[in-house]
């Protein structure tokens, strides 16, 4: 069992009952919907999708949600939520970025505070791309360049936030056109400030 999975596994249960984490999933959603088209036929995947604090708040507006995460505890807690919430058009995938993505082919990729536990984006990025319809439009959102502060354990962080450059590359380098930023949220955390960018681009 990776780190990372044994990392969120232990956390999954109480994942929801942080009131910041519940504030900027929120803005995150928020964001999201403002810069992205949704429509009721779209196939919509979220990566790293935890408890779908942001995923399960789209759902409504799409055809079909996919949940993507390696942490099974956390999808648990997804699929238990959305049976709650009587959303049958919602399932989940138990993927790591080194998997085979194999056939999986969507409409939108959502994807909120993954990131910066990928060692290497630019390769998942390539993989994004290559599931995207033509149409597709991919939208991430995570921290800001930071200064290591905002994790106090750094175990499993690859990325202390990203720059607007380094996102420019990701998405240009494997196909994406002109992507486009807005802050979604600021993390007011021990005296310090910390923005969360959603970053976004489409295929065509
Ligand atoms: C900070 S949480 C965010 C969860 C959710 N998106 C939210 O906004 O509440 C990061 C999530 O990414 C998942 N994750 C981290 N590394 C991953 C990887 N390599 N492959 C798939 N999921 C990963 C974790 O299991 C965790 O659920």
């Amino acid at each position: 069992m990776s780190n990372l999975k044994q990392r969120f596994d232990a956390v999954a249960q109480k994942w929801d009952q942080n009131n910041m984490r519940l504030s900027l999933a929120k803005n995150i959603t928020d964001a999201i919907l403002d810069s992205v088209s949704f429509s009721k036929d779209d196939r919509v995947l979220d990566f790293g999708c935890g408890t779908g604090l942001v995923g399960l708040n789209i759902a409504p507006f799409i055809g079909k949600l996919i949940g993507a995460d390696l942490s099974s505890a956390m999808l648990e807690q997804f699929q238990r939520k959305a049976d709650e919430s009587g959303l049958a058009h919602v399932e989940t995938l138990a993927l790591d970025v080194d998997a085979d993505f194999g056939s999986l082919q969507v409409d939108r990729i959502v994807s909120a505070m993954a990131f910066h536990h990928i060692e290497e984006p630019a390769r998942l990025m390539q993989k994004f791309s290559r599931i995207l319809s033509a149409e597709g439009i991919l939208a991430i959102a995570d921290l800001a360049k930071e200064d290591g502060s905002f994790h106090s354990d750094n175990t499993g962080v690859y990325h202390f936030g990203f720059s607007h450059e380094e996102w420019v590359h990701f998405f240009v380098e494997n196909g994406f056109k002109k992507p486009s930023f807005v802050k979604a949220h600021t993390v007011n955390k021990n005296g310090k400030t910390y923005e969360v960018i959603l970053s976004f681009a489409a295929k065509a």
